[in-house]
């Protein structure tokens, strides 16, 4: 059953529907946002969460921030618009597919500029369906490249989460491991419980177990351990922005596990669609890294688990330099040994 991730409920007066990603596994709950602050709050928040579905987010975001606007001349509209996504754009700052989320709506928007203001209005609803219908392919296209780069009876880590949670249905990293299991390759996942926020352990394994998948949650200071004692012969994980070399960031302690995947000979795949690259920048030293409040860390899911005035840092993502990472799984195909030529020429 495709996971209803985020769905756009009604018309352009309507509103958006997302699993409140933060309540899983132990409750399954819709959240419903009727304007752009509460979108702008679940993404914050991580409701909504993983590179893909915050691009999803973001763009539907952009038609719940247009509702508002009563502009009746298309300049001054699309003044109100560019403002709608500079605040959208404030949500979070690592993953570009939101970015790329509010320049595609942009794009159209100035592109359409000829039609009156509820006309606009009703092709950016379209064009955000869109958006979501194009990643469930992409998505499977993800999953298809990818399932010939593992052999049968194998054991995969993977660290966060990657699925249908993280995209419009499927996901990445897991759209490899799901097809992986449609072809009835026997795999074996090691799910990292991926501190502080446990998205592994609470939307990685939950998705896993749904799909049948044997799976076996760490805590991410066993994967090294798990790795010596041979029983991963790959890792896949998502990607939140790749830079024109190949340096990848992706959730913290990607960076570790791709150190430990070098060490132990193991092949270390990143699976993302071509929306999550940003060649704009040369190289990982650009990304932005978001820094996450302190109480993630000390009061991890109610329970206060280090002294009162201990100082914390908090990273939410770290960089995989791309001379780690084996190969890059996208829609458009595998690029082997990323480089700034080698994603060139598949992402053309
Ligand atoms: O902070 P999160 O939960 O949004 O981080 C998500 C990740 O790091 C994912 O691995 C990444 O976005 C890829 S999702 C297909």
């Amino acid at each position: 059953m495709p996971l209803p991730t985020i769905e756009w409920e009604g018309d352009i007066s309507g509103r958006v529907r997302l699993i409140d990603q933060t309540l899983l596994p132990t409750e399954l709950k819709f959240v419903y946002c009727e304007d752009i602050k509460s979108i702008w709050h679940a993404i914050k928040t991580l409701m909504v969460r993983g590179a893909p579905a915050i691009g999803i987010a973001a763009a539907m975001g952009v038609v719940l921030g247009i509702k508002d606007i009563h502009a009746k001349h298309t300049d001054a509209f699309l003044r109100e618009l560019k403002q709608v996504t500079t605040y959208l754009g404030t949500s979070r700052p690592t993953a570009v597919n939101l970015f790329w989320g509010l320049a595609r709506m942009e794009r159209v928007a100035q592109e359409n500029k000829g039609k009156s203001v509820q006309e606009i209005k009703e092709i950016l609803l379209q064009e955000a369906l869109k958006i979501q219908n194009e990643d469930k392919v992409i998505c499977r296209q993800i999953g298809e490249n990818g399932v010939g780069l593992i052999k049968d009876d194998s054991g995969i880590l993977t660290h966060c989460n990657a699925g249908g949670l993280a995209t419009a249905d499927y996901g990445t990293a897991l759209a490899v491991l799901f097809k992986a299991k449609e072809q009835g390759k026997r795999i074996t996942v090691y799910a990292d419980e991926t501190r502080p926020l446990l998205q592994g352990a609470r939307l990685t394994a939950w998705e896993l177990l749904h799909a049948g998948i044997d799976v076996t949650l760490i805590c991410d200071n066993m994967a090294a351990h798990v790795m010596k004692l041979g029983k991963v012969q790959y890792v896949i994980v998502g990607a939140d922005r790749i830079a024109a070399n190949g340096d990848t960031a992706n959730k913290i302690g990607t960076f570790g596990v791709s150190i430990l995947a070098k060490e132990h000979g193991i092949p270390f795949y990143v699976a993302a669609p071509v929306s999550t690259f940003d060649l704009t920048i040369k190289s990982g030293d650009e990304i932005p890294i978001e820094e996450r409040s302190p109480e993630e860390v000390t009061n991890g899911f109610g329970k206060r688990t280090a002294p009162e005035g201990i100082k914390v840092f908090n990273p939410a993502f770290d960089i995989t330099p791309a001379k780690n990472i084996t190969a890059i799984i996208t829609e458009k195909g595998v690029i082997q040994k990323p480089s700034v030529e080698n994603i060139r020429r598949i992402l053309g």
